[in-house]
Order: C-alpha cells, then sequence, then structure tokens
C-alpha cells in the first residue's frame, strides 16, 4: 500500500543521526512501506542529503514550540517543547495511514503489522500506563485532526510541555474505550522500564520489536570504537540496556557512517566514531565522568529508591541478573 508510510522527526543534525539509523533498521527489516523524515530548517545540508538516500521524502517543517518552561522543567527536559513540531505529522494528507517512529527509535523486527492498527494506537507510557507514549503511533493523517490539534495546544497547552501532553488530552479515551488501539509494550520498549521491572524484561524482552532509547541522553551522545566494536563514555547514570546501545552503534557504523563520510567528508569528528586510539569527537568529553567512591549499601538503597541506580556499575543489568538467577536457584 503505497499510501501507508513510516514518519519521523528531526529538527537537529543529532536527531538526524537518530532518524538515519531508525529508517535503516526498519529498511533492514524489509518493510514494504515508504519512509517520511520530517526535518526543521536547522538540519544541515549534509545531514539532509544522507536523509534523502534513506528515506522516500524529506519534508521541511516549522518547528512548532511550547515554549512551556514550567511543565518541562516538571520532566526535567527543557528541550521537548520543540516536540509539538511532531503535529505537522497529521499534515501529511498524501498518505491514509501512518506510523510515527521517535528519532530514538531503532526496530529489532519486521513490524508492518501495525498497519492494522486504526489512530490513535500506541503503547502505554512507563511512567504512567494510563497515558500512551508518542514515541510510536498510529495515526491518520487530516487537516482537520491538525487543526484541533493545533487549537488545544493554544487553548490547553499540555500538561507535560510537549506533544505527549496534548495527544493525550486529545485522544482521552485511549486508556478505556478499545484495547485493540493499545499497542502491545514490546513495540516501544522504553529502555527506562527495563530498570523499573527487570523480572518482565528478562520474561518478555527477547520479543521486543522496537526499542525507543527515552531520556536526556540518547546513543549519539555515546561514541563508538569501530575497531573494537564498543561503545564508550556509558556513564553510571545512563539507564540503557548496554545490548540495544551496542546495536544501535554496530548499525549506524555498519549502514549510515559511509553514507555519512560519502556527505561530510571523511572527517569521522561528525559521526561519533573513533577507530583504535584515534579519539576525534570531543564533543562527547562531558559524558566521561571520573570513577566515584564507594558507597555504602544503605547509601545504595536510597540512590535506586531516588531512581538513581547505578546501571553501569553495581546495578548494572548484569549484575542484577545473576542476583536474581542465584534466588531463582
Ligand atoms: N525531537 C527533535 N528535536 C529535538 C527534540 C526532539 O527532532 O530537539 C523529536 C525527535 O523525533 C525525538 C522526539 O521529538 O525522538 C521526541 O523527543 P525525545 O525522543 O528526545 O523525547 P523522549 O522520548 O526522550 O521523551
Ligand atoms: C515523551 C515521549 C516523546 C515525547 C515527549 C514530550 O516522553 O517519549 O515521544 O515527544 O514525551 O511530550
Ligand atoms: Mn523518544
Amino acid at each position: 500500500m503505497a499510501d501507508q508510510v513510516f514518519v519521523t522527526l528531526a529538527t537537529t543534525d543529532k536527531y538526524a543521526k537518530g532518524a538515519m539509523v531508525l529508517g535503516k533498521s526498519l529498511r533492514n527489516h524489509n518493510t514494504s512501506k515508504k519512509l517520511v523524515a520530517l526535518i526543521g530548517p536547522h538540519v544541515s545540508e549534509p545531514s539532509r542529503a544522507v536523509l534523502h538516500k534513506i528515506y522516500d521524502e524529506v519534508r521541511l517543517v516549522d518547528v512548532l514550540d511550547s515554549r512551556d518552561a514550567a511543565h518541562l522543567a516538571m520532566m526535567k527536559r527543557p528541550d521537548l517543547g520543540v516536540t509539538f513540531t511532531k503535529l505537522h505529522c497529521w499534515t501529511l494528507t498524501d498518505y491514509s495511514k501512518c506510523v510515527f517512529m521517535d528519532a530514538d527509535t531503532l526496530v529489532l523486527s519486521n513490524i508492518d503489522e501495525l498497519f492494522e492498527r486504526e489512530e490513535l494506537s500506541a503503547a502505554p507510557d512507563p511512567g504512567w500506563p494510563d497515558c500512551f507514549n508518542s514515541g510510536v503511533f498510529v495515526f491518520r493523517p487530516s487537516n482537520e485532526t491538525y487543526g484541533k490539534l493545533i487549537t488545544a495546544c493554544s487553548e490547553g497547552g499540555s500538561f507535560d510541555g510537549g506533544d505527549q501532553g496534548v495527544l493525550n488530552s486529545f485522544f482521552s479515551d485511549w486508556a478505556t474505550a478499545d484495547i485493540s488501539k493499545h499497542l502491545p509494550f514490546i513495540y516501544n520498549l522504553s529502555s527506562i522500564a527495563i530498570y523499573t521491572y527487570l523480572p518482565a524484561f528478562k520474561q518478555y524482552g527477547h520479543d521486543a520489536k522496537v526499542v525507543h532509547f527515552l531520556g536526556k541522553v540518547k546513543p549519539w551522545d555515546y561514541s563508538f570504537d569501530t575497531a573494537s566494536k564498543t561503545v564508550k563514555g556509558q556513564s553510571h547514570d545512563a539507564d540503557m540496556h548496554p545490548n540495544y546501545l551496542l546495536q544501535w552503534w554496530e548499525l549506524f557504523s555498519s549502514s549510515v557512517l559511509a553514507l555519512m563520510k560519502e556527505e561530510y567528508g571523511d572527517q569521522p569528528f561528525y559521526s561519533g566514531c573513533t577507530e583504535g586510539d584515534i579519539h576525534v569527537d570531543v564533543g562527547q568529553m562531558h559524558l566521561s565522568h571520573p570513577p566515584s567512591p564507594p558507597m555504602s549499601s544503605q547509601e545504595r538503597k536510597q540512590k535506586w529508591e531516588q531512581g538513581q541506580a547505578d546501571y553501569m556499575g553495581m546495578d548494572s543489568f548484569d549484575n542484577i541478573e545473576k542476583k536474581l538467577d542465584s534466588f531463582l536457584k
């Protein structure tokens, strides 16, 4: 069906890198659908050129910003006002049905079956499961719906300052009206949920079809050594599963890096990739933390309860898994 497409959004070059990897992950899993990227005016020419190589259509849209500093501060994400730009996806009226995917998602298997769902289908948000997460959703483009959404933004605003708040208020019966509009969580596995309910991840995680790197720190904030195939700079407070992070970078280095080189020239500073000892991406330096002093188990418990687990150290997935295994035995 030529009128069904996957859609993503990137207003910056960093999110454009995410969109490149997402697009490649959809193609690698043989989607039969077209791919559309919405971009903002600040995306650079070389990044646009790379997106054109991966996406069937790259469409320039105006950046819409909620400028709602108060609500965004509650999420500790002042950067997310621009996610109102996502609402432009309803203007893609050349298409009858679409699946929107955040640029920080990665597809692990073919998900074309999502097009059997109706507007508005989405998976629960891990923070408040009676809300849907707007990182992956099925919708029908319509100028009328777009107009109503924009009115809703200007009249009522958004309770989180971003698109997810306004979309949940608009499609307010999602939680109760029709269970077929609840996508299984495996279509939007937020990395944050892995650690909040680890046994469930152990039980069901292998079925995941889409990983969502939800949160402040994104895969492209790290760097990757192409010689040793290792991700560098994963910090203590990053709640990201190392294997998914590695998969993102492996796809980046195997399928996107060469396309970027064609456009940017052979200077790897833009890419986040290093080769052996040559480290070029100084933009990532802020992520390397000095080693922390050892913590008492009481302090660790407190930190865990405050949502500050040491995901890359003592509380790493491997360590928790070992502990669970020892209990189960
Ligand atoms: N986005 C963007 N530019 C920005 C912030 C967000 O293009 O400066 C787009 C991008 O598609 C991104 C989505 O809006 O994936 C939602 O933002 P993000 O994924 O950072 O939110 P989270 O899922 O972490 O809450
Ligand atoms: C969320 C979603 C993201 C959305 C943002 C702002 O956490 O993951 O897709 O853009 O909130 O509402
Ligand atoms: Mn996201």
